[in-house]
């Protein structure tokens, strides 16, 4: 018996990729994109126009976007933290952006050195032109149980800055356990404090998998109503400003798992594990 449609938003080139000690070449980039192109995904993050002083993997993002092949159907992601940003995105051609903040000021700052009032204050005229120019943007909170620098986070905390980003005109939050400190349960109260805010159906749960418990914390998510994840193939993955932020979610694991609940991915299994195992020989 199917239990209706998963979306599995795969950011293995992005978040899996800014995090590897290896100068991955352009060229494998592209090669995993245009595989990971092949099995089904409708989204796939593989662009960040953040500033090489910061994150060097990501420096090629251009030349990844102007080398893939792309799939009809198949919507290529960027991250934008600023207006410059937007713009290379805008210029490479991503078909949609996301703005990042924090549900807390320790990892605000550490990440995009901003408070979260003035992170705001960056995205909204990145919202509004993308908004003239029809370019959808997606929204991500880090930090959604427990920040490195912080601590525990309020769930309330959380569903300000998701209530901010969906207002302003996002059109998906995607809530991240930046350092996989999350359980079901408290990953279970903060969707309920979230859920008040943003509509469910517009919710995507972003899981690190630093202490193995992603795969559970999806499973609690599945039964308050998150039908969107995201998942890295190969399990890469990791933020450079979260000390301990191991890999996302691996892509194929989220996949089988929830094929076996009943759950219907459209994914092609064959070629996601091809990808995983492109994914596993690009780490350094
Ligand atoms: P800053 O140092 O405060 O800003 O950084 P700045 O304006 O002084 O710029 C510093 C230098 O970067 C300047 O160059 C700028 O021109 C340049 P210089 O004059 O020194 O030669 N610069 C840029 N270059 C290229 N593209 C740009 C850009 N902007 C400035 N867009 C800034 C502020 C936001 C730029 C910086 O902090 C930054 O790039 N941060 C990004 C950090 C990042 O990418 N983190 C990982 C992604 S978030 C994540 O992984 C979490 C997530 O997965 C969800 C989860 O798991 O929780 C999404
Ligand atoms: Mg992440």
């Amino acid at each position: 018996m199917s239990l209706g449609p998963v979306e599995i938003f795969e950011v293995g080139p992005r978040d899996g990729l800014q995090n590897e000690a290896r100068e991955i070449p352009v060229a494998e980039k592209v090669a995993l994109v245009d595989c990971l192109s092949r099995a089904g995904f409708s989204r796939i993050e593989v662009a960040s126009f953040v500033s090489p002083k910061w994150v060097p993997q990501m420096a090629g993002s251009a030349e990844v976007l102007a080398g893939i092949a792309r799939a009809p159907g198949v919507r290529y992601a960027a991250l934008t933290p600023n207006m410059r940003g937007f713009e290379d995105a805008r210029a490479a051609g991503a078909d949609e952006i996301a703005v990042f903040a924090s549900a807390s000021e320790g990892f605000s700052k550490a990440n995009i050195n901003a408070t979260i009032a003035e992170s705001f204050e960056r995205f909204a005229p990145i919202i509004e032109e993308a908004r003239h120019i029809d370019l959808p943007v997606r929204g991500y909170v880090s930090c959604v149980v427990e920040c490195p620098y912080d601590g525990p986070v309020p769930p309330a905390a959380v569903a300000e800055v998701a209530d901010r980003l969906f207002s302003m005109g996002c059109y998906e939050v995607s809530l991240g356990d930046t350092i996989g400190a999350g359980t079901p349960d408290t990953i279970a109260r903060m969707l309920l404090k979230v859920r008040d805010v943003v509509p469910v159906g517009r919710l995507a749960g972003h899981y690190h998998d630093t202490k193995g418990r992603a795969m559970a914390n999806i499973d609690a998510s599945l039964s308050m109503g998150v039908r969107v994840f995201d998942a890295a193939v190969g399990g890469l993955g990791g933020c450079p400003f979260a000390p301990g932020a191991a890999g996302n979610v691996a892509t194929e694991a989220v996949a089988e798992h929830l094929a076996a609940l009943g759950y219907e991915t459209g994914l092609d299994l064959e070629v996601v594990r091809e990808a995983a195992k492109m994914a596993r020989a690009m780490r350094a």
